[in-house]
């Protein structure tokens, strides 16, 4: 049952899509729109624009667009009614009731409610049972207090192969959802069985309180070290955040971001509740994206290995491009914030936050890495690596401060080493506007040759005739759906050549039909976030034209005239060979 348009229609009000987007990337009013940094993909120049007038966006990067509905289930990984539900509750809405369930928002609740379940059963087997005394013991010797072990409600997983299926199923949930939820697995006879056995229980829970997975640590010494939950249809593990639950609730808009799972408890523990850890791999752009909206200084506390170093490089990078400034911490020889925090204690971890250094002082430091900077040569080779890592800070002033401070510090001429910042800037710059171009001639000629629902576009001539028209059309019936009768009249979906364009010219004809007030962006439901960022694409970039009668004439005479020159009309169903051949009748009488 499909949602009421009128609820739908204040639905969009009630939440403009400037507002929305505005809490995910900044916007920058240009004429009656915006423009931002893309939020689903990772650029320096702003390629995304925000049309006020229709409360559309669209990226000409990624061609990621749509409405308020097709961004918000982008951007937040939700289907078409959950997306719906989240807006209503950022409106202040009520949803109606029909519609407000499809089958895979019902498995998704399903889901959620067995891990909540599992995370009582480990909760109360850790604190209540006798099996639960190795966890207890494990966490008592890791100095984890019993504030600290309720507050993350941390949980034990008995060392059998049964207690956690059997449980669940006895409380009614089906065997196929518990595998789903990635609780159990299915053994070789056909039976459950759990898939965390003997081992320190984490739950992940998200932003809305939900608990979305689970890590597990083995006890001793046992492989692997921490076992995860693989992604399921409530959990992506590269979107979410260990503890962001709690840190999110701290106003300090300033997050400390570790690596484990107990450095995120050793730090809370010691009374920093703004910590969070991404889980168990590198941090992405969805993670950065989200950690943007709660703060705006990150300091990175990764452990100190070199796999650490290297992922404070991409953590420093990734937070850069989604607009978050990150300051990096020392851990001297204590491997991670963990080690550093029981061997010095929360005040000297307090210092060493305060001294953090930001990302530029450590990329620095790091340019002296292996050379003796009294040895003249060495010299040069640290200066040449500072000059490369000034070379891509993207603020003059400081690239000025850092310069002057490089240049005395190393007795070298302030204006030497500006002159070689600059001219590293100006070659980027030439070797970025080259790559834009080769990639524009790419798919401008991979779409030619396979004839895809365009992508990238401004210059339209890479198009075929046909395409042209196809896009042609469908922009213009989204612009005046009264004239739906009168096209159809003349061409059925048959003629579109591009299987997708046939699709989206169906379902316009459809929805304005059982419609009283058409808006191309109902087509929502029918199509994918992503298929409707390539109709908003359609539609923005035929605005020209889709006012003009006498170019949709021509348009529809194009289709008419392939497909009557296609001997292939054989394939017609019954009606559309009518039809075709009434078509033909009239471009002839036109000729005359
Ligand atoms: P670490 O090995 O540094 O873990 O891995 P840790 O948090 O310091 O754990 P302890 O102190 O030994 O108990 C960092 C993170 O990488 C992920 C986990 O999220 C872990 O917290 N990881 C590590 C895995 O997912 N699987 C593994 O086998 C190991
Ligand atoms: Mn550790």
């Amino acid at each position: 049952m499909p949602l009421p348009e009128t609820f739908i229609y204040n639905l969009k009000q009630s939440n403009p899509l400037d507002a929305v987007m505005a809490s995910y990337s900044r916007l920058i009013k240009r004429g009656r729109n915006y423009v931002c940094l893309c939020p689903f993909h990772s650029e320096k120049t702003p390629s995304c624009t925000v049309y006020t007038d229709n409360g559309s966006f669209f990226c000409y990067g990624c061609q990621a667009g749509g409405d308020v509905i097709t961004f918000t289930m982008k951007i937040e990984n939700l289907d078409y009614i959950e997306a719906v539900k989240l807006l209503s509750e950022r409106a202040g809405l009520t949803m109606p009731e029909e519609g407000a369930q499809t089958d895979s928002s019902r498995l998704k609740s399903r889901l959620l409610e067995i891990n909540r379940a599992a995370a009582r059963f480990y909760y109360d087997t850790l604190t209540q049972s006798a099996q639960g005394e190795k966890g207890r013991r494990y966490l008592a010797e890791r100095g984890v207090s019993q504030n600290t072990l309720t507050k993350y409600g941390l949980g034990y997983a008995p060392g059998d192969w049964y207690s956690l299926a059997n449980h669940l199923t006895k409380l009614g949930f089906a065997e196929f959802d518990l595998i789903d939820a990635n609780v159990c697995g299915r053994g070789k006879n056909g039976g459950l069985y759990d898939r965390f056995r003997d081992r320190v229980i984490f739950p992940i829970i998200d932003l809305r309180g939900n608990v979305i997975a689970f890590g597990g640590r083995v006890i001793d010494d046992g492989e692997p070290k921490y076992l995860n939950t693989s992604d399921t249809p409530v959990f992506k593990k590269s979107r979410h955040l260990f503890s962001m639950n709690l840190a999110k609730k701290s106003t300090e808009r300033r997050l400390i971001l570790a690596e484990g799972y107990m450095d995120v408890i050793a730090v809370n523990q010691a009374g920093f509740p703004n910590v969070a850890a991404t889980l168990g791999t590198a941090i992405t752009r969805e993670q950065a994206n989200l950690i943007k909206r709660y703060a705006d200084e990150v300091i990175i506390a990764y452990d100190s290995d070199k796999a650490g170093v290297n992922a404070t490089q991409k953590a420093i990078n990734l937070l850069g491009e989604a607009g978050v400034n990150a300051r990096i911490i020392k851990l001297g020889d204590s491997k991670d914030p963990d080690e550093y925090i029981k061997r010095n204690g929360a005040i000297r971890f307090k210092q060493l936050l305060d001294k953090s250094d930001n990302a530029l002082d450590y990329e620095l430091n790091k340019c002296k890495a292996g050379l003796d900077i009294s040895d003249a040569s060495d010299k040069v080779e640290y200066l040449k690596r500072c000059v490369n890592i000034l070379a891509g800070s993207s603020s003059s002033i400081e690239r000025e401060v850092y310069i002057s401070r490089l240049a005395s510090e190393n007795g070298v001429q302030k204006q030497t080493l500006a002159e070689q910042v600059n001219g590293i800037i100006r070659k980027r710059k030439k070797a970025n506007e080259k790559r834009e171009w080769d990639d524009i001639r790419i798919s401008g000629a991979l779409r030619t040759a396979n004839g895809s629902p365009g992508l990238r576009q401004s210059t339209s001539s890479v198009y075929s005739n046909q395409t042209k028209a196809e896009r042609g059309i469908i922009a213009y019936l989204a612009k005046n759906p009264e004239e739906a009768g009168a096209v159809s009249s003349k061409i059925t979906s048959a003629y579109f050549a591009t299987e997708f364009h046939r699709l989206i010219y169906e379902k316009i004809l459809k929805s304005i039909k059982n419609s009283a007030e058409f808006d191309i962006m109902s087509l929502q439901s029918e199509f994918s976030a992503d298929e409707m960022g390539k109709i908003t694409e359609i539609v923005i970039n035929n605005n020209n034209i889709a006012n003009n009668k006498t170019v949709i004439e021509d348009f529809i005479n194009i289709l008419i005239n392939r497909l009557s020159s296609d001997i292939c009309a054989k394939d017609l169903s019954d009606d559309d060979f009518v039809n075709h051949i009434k078509n033909i009748g009239i471009r002839k009488q036109q000729k005359n």
